[in-house]
């Protein structure tokens, strides 16, 4: 890991206690951010994603529980602190924007009101103080007429300022770490990417890093630096998003590429991924992908694969990866 690494998660895992039984949620995921970083976790929905980012930020909730691994912030492990500690570091280090701002906005306290606690809390400011800092912090998000929205309700705005001042106050206490969970998938398309735009832009100027969580591959092309594909709780593919883009290795990755819609849009029916996911209570011995893979054979139908390093830098859980370039 270089000096500059600020999140390293080695071998997490989450699981579910369920009347059915134990579902493993997120099955020895490891992955690394650095500072000004943006990685992006892709994968379908139900994947485990957001459990993911909600087992870095200490908030899963019974009947789920973290079961293993490390969540090395800075090289402090967050899985041995206690409720409270957590909860400075949420407030402090790691910061998140989660997919509907109206739930996470109160909606009977002004906008100035809600980056100012944030940033009161954090910084020790006095109101005065606190309402310049909401203001410069709108301003910085790109909302004209800062002054004026700095004594809006949340309803007054839509949902694209909305998102924006969810940044905004996720961003005032100057987090290390930015956590956006699907953020703009509320959102209408153009907004959409401005909104992605924002967020590069400020990871880059102040040096955040971010973890971009989206089931999209087509707003990580531009946003990320590097890519996790995730699968059924676990990573199948991790590289730098030219990497991955030029030369998917792995057969899922290639199949949600194919899915994204062309350029040109004009082209056939859109292609979508046959099958579904498996059932995380009975999975299949072997890939958990093989199922719905073109090029699955009876190797993948009995022995797992591992996530091994095949290029520089570009690691994928398949037992065909390179044997032919089929791209
Ligand atoms: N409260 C819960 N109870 C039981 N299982 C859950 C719960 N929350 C999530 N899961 C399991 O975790 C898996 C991953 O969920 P999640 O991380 O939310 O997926 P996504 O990639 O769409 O964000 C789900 O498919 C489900 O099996
Ligand atoms: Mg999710």
């Amino acid at each position: 890991m270089s000096e500059a690494t600020l999140l390293e998660v080695r071998e997490l895992q989450t699981e579910f206690v369920t009347e059915e039984g134990i579902i493993p949620a997120v099955n020895g995921i490891s992955l690394h951010v650095s500072k000004g970083e943006t990685l992006a976790l892709v994968g379908e929905s139900g994947c485990g994603k957001s459990i993911t980012s909600l087992s870095i930020l200490g908030l899963i909730a019974e009947p789920g529980r973290v079961t293993g691994g490390k969540v090395l912030l800075e090289g402090r492990n967050l899985l041995h602190l206690s409720r409270k500690e957590m909860r400075r570091v949420r407030g402090q280090e790691i910061s998140m924007i989660f997919q509907e701002p109206m739930t996470s906005l109160n909606p009977v306290f002004t906008i100035g009101n809600q980056i100012g606690e944030s940033v009161r809390r954090h910084l020790r400011l006095n109101r005065k103080q606190a309402r310049a800092k909401s203001v410069e912090m709108l301003e910085l998000v790109g909302i004209a007429h800062a002054d004026k929205v700095v004594d809006y309700f949340p309803h007054q705005l839509s949902g694209g300022m909305r998102q924006r001042v969810m940044i905004a106050i996720a961003l005032s206490c100057s987090p290390k770490l930015l956590i956006a969970d699907e953020p703009t998938t509320a959102l209408d398309v153009t907004i959409q990417a401005q909104i992605l735009e924002l967020i590069a832009r400020l990871s880059k100027t102040l040096d955040t890093g971010v973890i971009l969580i989206t089931h999209d591959l087509g707003v990580v092309a531009e946003m990320a630096d590097r890519v996790a594909v995730m699968y059924a709780g676990e990573i199948v593919e991790e590289a730098s998003v030219e990497a991955l883009f030029e030369q998917p290795l792995h057969p899922y990755t290639q199949g949600l590429l194919k899915s994204l819609p062309s350029i040109e849009g004009l082209q056939d029916e859109l292609y979508s991924i046959p099958g579904t996911v498996p059932n995380l209570l009975d999975k299949p011995p072997g890939c958990l992908f093989a199922p719905r893979c073109p090029y699955a054979d009876g190797l993948c139908a009995t022995v797992r694969p591992l996530l091994e390093e095949r290029r520089d830098q570009h690691r994928v859980r398949c037992h065909h990866a390179c044997k032919e370039e089929r791209l």
